[in-house]
């Protein structure tokens, strides 16, 4: 076999099996330019100054071709298996899209998402809570009238009662006792009372937000509450008023309410022709931050409250709570949201 032999040999090689039959024939033990080189060995100083440099020149090229036609083989062979093991990463849409997201779960997937940024973690806890958080750490003693206010459901059986959670409230107790400090949370999920008319329904939403750190104070709380209307209602126009109010586990406690405007006949947030609550909030209380083991003297904080249905209605315009809780596929299919319609502070959390 002469050196083109050879070389048309390696560069038709239907496969890696062949070329290494090829290789081996050539350059193995007993292969033909292994035996050339060989050969050197019995030639005159003359001869092997001639043959050598082409013996060498031809083993370098079978080198290569062998090299260059193992390098077009492999990649013939990926390119086969990108082709035959295809992924499918895209989602059949008409089987998600079927179903959607209810306003309020989206509603607390932005604020999560919102808080997240300002560094605010999602605590939570549970629905059947004992009177002690739900009431005495929060300040609220037996005897205090907000007891009565918050239309509380008592659930029946033995030992120590036990409440619906009147609000959210009780998961700053639970946090303090469970954290160190400095904390920064917020605890959505659902609270009960008993009461039920176009705004009000025996169990509905709320969101907390505490945080616990050292010197802080009222500034800290209107420039989070502030920051966080700006991004929830996806404007800068948000003005914000603070009223003195009375909370039993803040001092001084205020209720916030936002400016409203009319655009096309419907009142929206932003502006300030006229003012609506939107929030309960203040500095947590010294007693419910002794009352949860911590020195008040060293620790110090802010607590606010709100309803997210509200928040969905002010955001989304239903003017009627009722239906958010009666299944209606009708309501769904008009106000809910594609499961695809993740909330990110880059995409925009207003979907
Ligand atoms: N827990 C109050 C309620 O259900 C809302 C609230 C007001 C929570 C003021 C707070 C706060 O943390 O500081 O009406």
């Amino acid at each position: 076999m002469d050196a083109s032999t050879l070389l048309d040999r390696i560069i038709a090689a239907p496969d890696l099996a062949s070329l290494d039959a090829a290789r081996i024939a050539a350059l193995g033990k007993s292969g033909q330019i292994t035996a050339l080189l060989k050969s050197l060995g019995g030639m005159t100083p003359d001869q092997r100054a001639v043959e050598g440099p082409r013996i060498h020149t031809l083993r370098e090229d079978v080198t290569g071709a062998i090299a260059a036609r193992k390098a077009a083989l492999e990649s013939e062979l990926l390119d086969q298996r990108l082709a035959t093991e295809r992924v499918d990463l895209s989602l059949p849409a008409h089987e998600t899209l079927r179903g959607s997201v209810h306003p309020v779960s989206q509603v607390m997937d932005e604020l999560a998402e919102i808080f997240a940024d300002l560094g605010f973690a999602v605590a939570e806890g549970p629905e059947i809570e004992d009177d002690w958080h739900n009431f005495t750490a929060l300040n609220i003693p037996e005897t205090h009238p907000a007891r009565a206010m918050h239309d509380t459901f008592y659930v029946a059986g033995a030992g120590e009662p036990r409440v619906l959670r009147t609000h959210t409230s009780p998961v700053q107790i639970r946090t303090m006792m469970a954290q160190k400090p400095p904390i920064r949370i917020i605890a959505p999920g659902r609270v009960y009372r008993s009461d039920s008319d176009a705004t009000h329904t025996p169990m509905f939403h709320q969101i907390e937000g505490l945080e616990i750190n050292k010197g802080i104070n009222m500034g800290h709380l209107k420039w989070t509450l502030e920051t966080f209307l700006k991004a929830f209602f996806e404007r800068d126009d948000i003005v914000l008023r603070l009223r003195p109010s009375y909370f039993p586990f803040t001092e001084p406690s205020a209720e916030v309410d936002v400016g409203w405007s009319m655009e096309k006949g419907r009142r929206v947030v932003g502006g300030s022709e006229g003012w609506m609550e939107v929030l309960g909030c203040g500095m947590v209380h010294p007693r419910v931050i002794a009352n949860c083991g911590l020195d008040p003297a060293e620790w110090q904080g802010f607590a606010f409250g709100t309803g997210v249905d509200r928040l969905a209605m002010l955001k989304y315009g239903m003017d009627d709570l009722r239906p958010f809780f009666d299944g209606d596929l009708r309501w769904m299919k008009h106000y809910g949201f594609s499961a695809l319609d993740v909330p990110t502070l880059s995409g925009g959390v207003g979907a």
